[in-house]
């Protein structure tokens, strides 16, 4: 079997996605049509054409604009449902999807119309294609703690349908200390709690995200590896790390694609998982990312199993479903 078919066949979950960074060009045009928005690009392959990033700020000004497409209750289910469709293609068997609120409701889009037509999208996937999948709802970190607090009361209704909370957009300038008190109120909400930290960020907001946000997983984490204190403490507490090594490429986080750290956060003993975080605008879905890592920078098929191990054992599944798929 090559080892191409062996990441295909490989069951996985995936626990760093955005979901409105699977919106493939094709369903943004669909979608302008059916509402009448009108795109500053004519084609998907124009489109596709301008995603060529060089940092963390260049890609979200081009993703926040795509989001504009995404209006009802049934663009959002749509867009869900494409995800599902494509990870079921990559054997994954459960997704923890971010959803950014605050992105919607501030261009006029209620809380409601997002969150009903993703979870509608979830039943169906479950129902149609066996995954199962939950909620994270990720608050803009370039905006303020009373912006954060009311997307929270925003989603109090729905609040057990949503696994966690997590923490998203220009990382550099707001570290997490800016959210310390948001996240002790979704803790006591009984939400899970992550956080994208040291993608573009330094390790000190890694250690802020564990100390002050008291995270369950690292989104990213990358940065880690210039902290050896920060490694062990990661360890220990055997820390989940979501790694998106196409994303990394595409935002210039790492300059090639074989010299991505991810042989030598495994050789530290990290809990390393790996993710598409927006695949729409990274040239690729979970299979992808396992693909280029074994291809560039020859980890194992052992470690492969390792990864695709991980990402059940950092889930928040219940302990039998994780032994299920284990
Ligand atoms: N980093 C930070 N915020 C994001 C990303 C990312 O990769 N994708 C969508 N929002
Ligand atoms: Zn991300």
């Amino acid at each position: 079997m090559s080892l191409h078919e062996f990441i295909a066949g490989l069951p996985k979950a995936e626990l760093h996605l955005h979901i409105e960074g699977s919106l493939e060009p094709e369903l943004m045009f669909e979608l302008a049509k059916r509402n009448r928005v009108s795109l500053p690009l004519d084609s998907v392959e124009a489109v596709r054409a301008a995603y060529d990033f060089s940092n963390l700020q260049d890609f979200l000004d081009i993703y926040y604009s795509g989001a504009d497409v995404l209006r009802t209750e049934q663009d959002f289910h749509d867009l869900g449902l494409a995800y599902f469709r494509r990870a079921a293609a990559d054997s994954v068997r459960h997704a923890e999807i971010f959803f950014d609120p605050q992105t919607h409701t501030d261009r006029g889009i209620p809380f409601q119309v997002a969150i009903d037509g993703l979870l509608a999208s979830m039943d169906r996937a479950e129902a149609e294609l066996g995954i199962s999948s939950r909620l994270i709802l990720c608050f803009l970190r370039h905006l303020d703690e009373d912006a954060a607090f009311a997307t929270l009361k925003a989603a109090e209704p729905w609040q057990d349908q949503i696994l966690g909370v997590g923490l998203d957009s220009s990382e550099v300038g707001h570290p997490p200390s800016k959210f310390q008190r948001v996240f002790e109120r979704a803790g006591d909400m009984g939400l899970k709690r992550v956080a994208h930290a040291g993608e573009e960020g330094p390790p000190d907001y890694i250690w802020q995200a564990l100390d002050l946000l008291k995270v369950d997983r690292i989104d990213h984490g990358n940065r880690a590896m210039e902290d050896p204190a920060l490694i062990r403490r990661l360890v220990e507490q055997g820390m989940t790390l979501t790694v998106c090594p196409l994303s990394n490429h595409k935002l210039c986080v790492v300059d090639d694609l074989a010299r991505h750290p991810l042989p030598s956060m495994l050789d530290a003993g990290l809990k390393v998982t790996l993710n598409s975080d927006d695949p729409a605008y990274f040239g690729g879905y979970v299979n992808r990312n396992y693909e280029a890592m074994a291809d560039q920078t020859g980890v194992t098929r052992d470690q492969l199993v390792e990864i695709a191990i991980n990402s059940f054992a950092g889930s928040c599944l219940p302990e039998a479903d994780k032994a299920r798929h284990i």
